[in-house]
């Protein structure tokens, strides 16, 4: 029996989540996909399992009080169903601002994460939605051509955004989890301010000590990048989120109180992602 779960546990989120909650009373145990991954962390158990597979779900959900769940990339509502069954009482679910920003009718983000929403208020249990809008972690999508050409290709260089840090989003869930205090609440989580894409890749080019450039390229060629290779999106996907940086040329993104309201003090800014992901942007050695 243990107190909390964490799924994702390799993921950005899941494995900072993890260790702020290490050292809580009551034990944690974490869910990975693959088991060579799994992560050593003091007082944890790890466990194999997957949302699509029920018989690994009912073991990784049994006795805990609290869990930790990333949106499915097909949300199912027998997950919960089967969450309450084993005694969960509360789930923190990793959602999206794009739940309230667009219209889930005609947006495949959207859509997958109102249905994880409505799967957890349909099924009866104490919730709290964490909705990042943008995550600062995007960026590092830039490293190979920061790291190999000291430049970044991009659609809209103007494209303003408002990133907060993954270990905000780790911390905040930690919060909820521990202290109950955002049950039935749904945050909307932003960074302290915003930023456009070319003052980021200046504050990296700062930070690594080296010039970088923002290469314009046009939409065409952005949603080609973005469907393609290692992390790459669905191409419908891929085509919204270049409209939206297209729009976001004109209309910043909205900055949200949630966080401070949550934790007693702002979301870190920009600059300290970087700080702690320099490693990731420095060019590699000659
Ligand atoms: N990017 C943004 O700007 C943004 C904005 C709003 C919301 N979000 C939300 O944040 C998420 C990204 O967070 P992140 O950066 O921490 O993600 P991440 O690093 O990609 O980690 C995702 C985690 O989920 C696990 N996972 C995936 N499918 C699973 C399944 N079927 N069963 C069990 N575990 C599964 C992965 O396991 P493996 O390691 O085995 O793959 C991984 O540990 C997005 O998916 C979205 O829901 C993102």
């Amino acid at each position: 029996m243990k107190r909390f779960l964490v799924s994702g546990a390799t993921g950005r989120i899941g494995k900072r989540l993890a260790v702020h909650l290490a050292s809580q009373a009551g034990g944690l145990r974490l869910l990975v996909r693959d088991r060579s991954r799994m992560p050593v962390l003091p007082f944890s158990e790890c466990v194999q399992g997957d949302f699509d597979d029920m018989n690994s779900m009912a073991a990784a959900f049994d006795g805990v009080q609290a869990a930790f769940l990333y949106t499915p990339a097909h949300p199912d509502p027998r997950l919960i169903q089967l969450a309450v069954k084993q005694g969960v009482q509360h789930v923190v679910l990793l959602s999206s601002a794009s739940v309230v920003k667009v219209s889930a009718a005609d947006n495949p983000v959207a859509r997958r994460h109102r249905l994880a929403e409505e799967a957890v208020l349909e099924g009866g249990i104490a919730w709290t939605f964490l909705r990042p809008d943008m995550l600062a972690s995007n960026c590092l999508s830039w490293a190979p051509s920061i790291r190999t050409e000291r430049c970044v290709y991009v659609p809209f260089p103007e494209s303003q955004r408002n990133p907060i840090h993954e270990d905000d989003v780790a911390l905040v869930a930690a919060h909820a989890m521990v202290s109950g205090h955002l049950m039935g609440r749904a945050l909307s989580l932003t960074g302290p301010s915003c930023l456009t894409i070319a003052q980021q890749v200046e504050l990296i080019g700062q930070s690594t000590g080296t010039t970088l450039r923002c290469v314009q390229i046009d939409t065409e060629q952005a949603v080609h990048a973005m469907s393609s290779g290692p992390s790459a999106v669905p191409m419908e996907v891929a085509r919204r989120l270049v409209e939206y940086m297209r729009k976001t040329t004109t209309t910043a993104p909205e900055i949200s109180p949630d966080f401070e309201l949550a934790m007693g003090r702002a979301p870190r800014p920009f600059a300290d992602w970087v700080a702690d992901h320099i490693v990731d942007f420095c060019p590699y050695p000659n």
